[in-house]
């Protein structure tokens, strides 16, 4: 059983495949967090306790008459504000006395096989058989309560969080904060948190620096989880490399603003606290009502980084990720968004189309620019109406001329948006996200459609069906260009609109659930200006994630290298495009951007009637050997070999099986004279591999000696092996 409770001492022991979860009920019904980590053979860790004698500044506890006891010392499972512990609290309710003032005490147990979805919020799955879940119940004497939810996987490493608050009492109370996880750390020898940066074009960037004291947040205010910070950040002990040393993953299952948060306290000791962000929150409960958290994977390596990301792909692969479009394999697409931008016509894209269907790809996306006037980025967002005038007879015309040539359409909506410049806008201008009496802020000359309101998501769900029951649709891209801002909605009373941000994120989950129901056969990818809201949540809806609008490939090492942190690569849609390329200007060569796109999901984002003789013979051995060879990388194992902090990067992807593995070098820079020896890793030690050119290695001898990469590569020049074991 992952789940056990010994009764006597009151302790919990939560064991995943190789690590456990310990924590127990303490005097007065305190919930004490004891460990994570390593697996351990025993639970009864009771000694790890913290109790030392502080001086008067650290309150104590009326219920715990022990004097070394405090609230601020503990190790809390859910902190609670105002009740004696001054560090970051997991939970603030306001309640109808208008105070903040909150406790949360034990109140009883249950533990059960299998898992339960959240409502409305899109979390893990698992069978009776491949999990346990042990809902704590806490209480306060206000009423208030709250349910800890702790899920085990009993085949990976990892468990999952989430809370929920029930007002029990018969006056409105307000949530200000409910976290959906605390853990609250011994090691005395001191974190390094690290954690994924960026902007625009320049997404999931690595940043690890050591924690100090007090308090460090890694968040997001925009309304969605953003470019700007992940909502995934992992602690790792100093010396934790990328195969060896403790790392704890933290990635919440959430799309808008986020917080994670960690305080290191006077004392030494290190509190994680990770949920949705408290700024500009409250939510108002009615008695009876209840508030869902969204869940946080917790994954814990004892193998470094590389294991923490092992382990967090392959659990996403089997319980996160929609199973359908693990099992099928996807379309590979020529986008036409950097080959034509808004300049095209039905008989362009029919010549795009017969030409990638020659070279073997799957599918046309047309990107942005097919509907209402849209022929820049001025107008015409939210009028989902095709344009006749440019795709005369509409999508079913399109559908059927591009279908000759073997190839599938897919569309690009942005739902979420309405133009200054649209029919819908002017129409309902309430239905933006606006406040009275203040000016806009506008992006992209286009606002923000409320989506905590039923009629707007209903609208959007109504114009996108009408689209795609209109020809046979198989693919959409699903774009959500800016941010948040003059936040309030026009529909909810003034003591809710504290509940825009996250009713918005509860809308647009409905509103693509509404349209998977009704159109279970499109696959749909994600996209937000790029990776701007590349989340697990995200993920669970949309199998596929459009990695960055950077699409030069030397900028992608660092993007993918992120990404692939948290991130399995079956999620990472990755385009060869054209050089000079559109973003950076750098001139590139073709085989790299083959290269390094064949590291996700592989697409073009070029016109291929652009493309030399030469690149079309390559093109065609490329979709072709992708074809064959992607179930390596989208169900492989990842091994990073060479970060790309210098002048090099190497990774290489390896089958369950290990019969087969894809390594792939690139040179950054070049360097006259360079040595260059990279041991693989992740291979059968005892199995004779052989490569493209028929050479024999054993697996030992690959990993330990390495492959012999010496010789002159120029800028941005690479290679990639295909290793078969005999
Ligand atoms: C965003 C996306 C791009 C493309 C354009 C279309 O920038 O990230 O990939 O779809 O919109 O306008």
């Amino acid at each position: 059983m992952p789940i056990t409770f010994h009764s006597e001492k009151k302790i919990f022991k939560l064991d995943t495949s190789t690590s456990s979860y310990i924590f127990k009920i303490g005097e007065g019904g305190y919930v004490m967090g004891l460990y994570w980590g390593e697996k351990l053979d025993e639970a009864d860790v009771d000694y790890l306790t913290v109790r030392e004698g502080h001086d008067s500044n650290v309150p104590l506890s009326a219920s715990v008459p022990d004097w070394r006891f405090s609230p601020d010392t503990m190790q809390a499972e859910y902190p609670a504000y105002g009740t004696g512990d001054f560090r970051l609290p997991a939970v603030m309710i306001k309640n109808a006395a208008g105070n903040c003032v909150t406790d949360c005490r034990y109140g009883g147990h249950r533990i059960s096989r299998g898992k339960k979805p959240i409502p409305g919020i899109p979390s893990t799955y698992a069978s009776d058989d491949e999990a346990e879940t042990l809902e704590l119940f806490c209480r306060d004497v206000t009423g208030a309560e709250f349910t800890l939810v702790y899920t085990v996987f009993e085949d990976f490493p990892v468990m999952t969080r989430h809370a929920v608050v029930k007002n029990g009492s018969d006056t409105p109370i307000w949530v200000e904060k409910a976290a959906s996880m605390c853990v609250d750390f011994t090691h005395p020898a001191g974190f390094e948190l690290l954690h994924l940066w960026g902007c625009w074009a320049r997404e999931r960037r690595v940043e690890r620096r050591p924690l100090g004291h007090g308090i460090t947040k890694i968040s997001s205010g925009r309304g969605a989880s953003g470019h700007y910070h992940n909502p995934f950040a992992a602690l790792v002990l100093p010396g934790t490399d990328e195969e060896h040393g403790d790392a704890y993953g933290f990635n919440l299952v959430y799309s808008g603003n986020f917080a994670i948060e960690a305080e290191v306290d006077a004392f030494g000791l290190t509190r994680v606290v990770c949920g949705i962000n408290e700024d500009g929150f409250s939510w108002k409960l009615a008695p009876g009502e209840k508030f869902y958290t969204p869940e946080v994977v917790m994954t814990y390596s004892n193998s470094g980084l590389g294991g923490m990301s092992r382990a967090q792909h392959r659990f996403y692969r089997r319980h996160l990720l929609e199973k359908k479009w693990l099992a099928s394999p996807r379309p590979v697409v020529v986008n036409n968004w950097e080959a034509t931008y808004f300049d095209f016509d039905a008989d362009k894209l029919v010549d795009i189309a017969r030409d990638a269907g020659a070279l073997g790809f799957d599918m046309l996306v047309v990107d942005d620019g097919w509907f209402g006037k849209r022929n820049d980025d001025s107008c015409s967002l939210g009028d989902w109406v095709v344009n006749e005038e440019k795709l005369p007879g509409g999508m079913g015309k399109l559908a059927e001329r591009i279908g000759e040539f073997g190839m599938g359409l897919g569309l690009w909506f942005e739902p979420e948006m309405a133009s200054r410049d649209s029919d819908l806008y002017r129409a309902h201008p309430d239905w933006c996200i606006h406040t009275e009496g203040r000016d806009m802020s506008i992006a992209r000359r286009q606002y923000v459609l409320d989506l905590s309101r039923e009629d707007v998501c209903d609208y959007i769900v109504d114009a996108l069906t009408s689209v795609l029951s209109s020809a046979d649709i198989k693919y959409v891209k699903w774009d959500f260009n800016r941010k948040l801002t003059e936040y309030s909605s026009a529909v909810l009373p003034a003591d809710r609109q504290g509940e825009l941000f996250h009713r918005y994120i509860l809308g647009l989950y409905s509103v693509v659930g509404r349209i998977k129901e009704r159109f279970p056969d499109v696959l749909l990818e994600g996209c937000a200006s790029g990776g701007g809201r590349y989340d697990p949540a995200m993920l669970a809806l949309f199998p596929q994630y459009w990695t960055s609008d950077d699409t030069d490939p030397i900028e992608r090492l660092y993007i993918q290298y992120g990404t692939s942190m948290a991130y399995p690569a079956c999620t990472m849609s990755c385009h060869v495009s054209a050089s000079p390329n559109h973003q950076t200007g750098r001139k590139t060569p073709f085989s790299t951007r083959c290269d390094v796109a064949a590291a996700g999901v592989f697409g073009y984002e070029l016109d291929p009637r652009a493309l030399s003789e030469r690149e079309r013979e390559e093109t065609k051995r490329r979709v072709a050997e992708y074809k064959a060879r992607r179930h390596i990388v989208t169900d492989g194992d990842l091994y990073r070999l060479i970060p790309p902090d210098g002048d090099e990067c190497a990774w290489m992807y390896v089958t369950k099986d290990k019969s087969e593995a894809l390594f792939t070098y690139v040179r950054i820079k070049t360097m006259i004279a360079p040595v260059a020896f990279v041991r693989l890793r992740g291979l059968d030690p005892d199995r004779t591999y052989v490569d493209g050119d028929g050479r024999r290695y054993l697996g030992s001898t690959l990993m330990r000696a390495g492959l012999n990469l010496t010789g002159g590569r120029r800028d941005a020049e690479s290679v990639t092996v295909y290793f078969k074991a005999e």
